[in-house]
């Protein structure tokens, strides 16, 4: 139990929510913030950033959602703030740029660089597939080892109360690599829905992002990581978890079970 604030970005998304509400529960005084969060915070209106940063000690740094760079957005914000800073990166190069500018920014900085996350099945990007009973994807037989949010949720609050994690650049997967296939499979038996898993190729798949909305540079950013996955140079397992917690990750199976108790 503490006083200091803790300021978490991205506050309702799939990691926030549930870093907020394990800070919560270890009593920690806690600013849930987004655009439309409990506290007001909107990379694109800079007139937002004093008031939520104001008197925080630590802070869950989710980099501007649209930028292939943004550089410039987390110096700007880092200026003057001497707290902890724990960045959400990802696994991949193309999250460099953001790293970079927190180790150069930030005081004390733990680093969490995820696989694609489990959860994107039920709750983001693939849930809607998922409802309508088939998923397109470029990924062919490529296996990803899903990292399960609860697990990242764990390491932040690790990272962002406790000490011993100031410097270190935690890499997170879960315990095994699967396919899309497969992962589409475990939840088709859990649900006892049929869904389908297609192939469809790459650039396909960056023209549908494109007509969500995505801007050209994210979407090629998003569609190179699923190239990764495509070409088997994403399957290998990190040991971020056990480094940060001293525990094994959830399984995608554990993720399934949870989110689809059985029937
Ligand atoms: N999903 C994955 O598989 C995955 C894998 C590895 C890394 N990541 C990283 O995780 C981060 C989060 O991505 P996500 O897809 O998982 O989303 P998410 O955290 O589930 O949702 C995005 C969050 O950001 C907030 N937000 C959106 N636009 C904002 C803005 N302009 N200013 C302030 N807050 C804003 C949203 O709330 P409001 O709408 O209320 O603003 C929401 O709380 C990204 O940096 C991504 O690179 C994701």
């Amino acid at each position: 139990m503490t006083d200091k604030q803790i300021l978490v970005l991205g506050g309702t998304g799939k990691t926030g929510r549930r870093i907020v509400s394990r800070l919560r529960d270890l009593g920690h005084p806690v600013r849930a913030a987004s655009r439309n969060g409990e506290t007001r915070f909107d990379w694109d209106d800079p007139g937002t950033w004093p008031a939520a940063l104001d008197g925080v000690s630590a802070l869950y740094l989710m980099a501007p959602p649209l930028s292939a760079d943004p550089t410039e957005e987390i110096d700007r914000l880092l200026r003057g703030f001497t707290g902890r800073v724990v960045l959400l990166s990802a696994r991949g190069m193309a999250w460099h740029p953001a790293e970079d500018a927190v180790r150069n920014r930030a005081r004390e900085w733990t680093i969490l660089r995820p696989t694609w996350f489990a959860q994107n099945f039920s709750e983001d990007l693939f849930a809607p597939g998922v409802e309508a009973g088939e998923i397109a994807l470029p990924t062919r037989e490529g296996r990803e080892p899903f990292i399960d949010a609860e697990d990242i949720a764990d390491v932040a609050v690790a990272a962002l109360t406790a000490d011993g994690h100031d410097g270190q650049t935690y890499d997170l997967s879960g315990p095994e690599a699967i396919s899309m296939r497969t992962a589409v499979e475990m939840i088709a038996e859990a649900t006892g829905k049929p869904i389908r898993y297609l192939h469809i190729e790459l650039a396909d798949f960056r023209e549908q992002l494109i007509g969500h909305g995505f801007p050209g540079e994210l979407a090629t950013v998003l569609t190179a990581t699923l190239e990764d996955i495509a070409e088997g140079r994403s399957e290998y397992i990190s040991d971020g978890v056990k480094r940060a917690l001293g525990r094994e990750p959830r399984s995608f199976a554990d993720y399934v079970a949870a989110t689809w108790p059985s029937r």
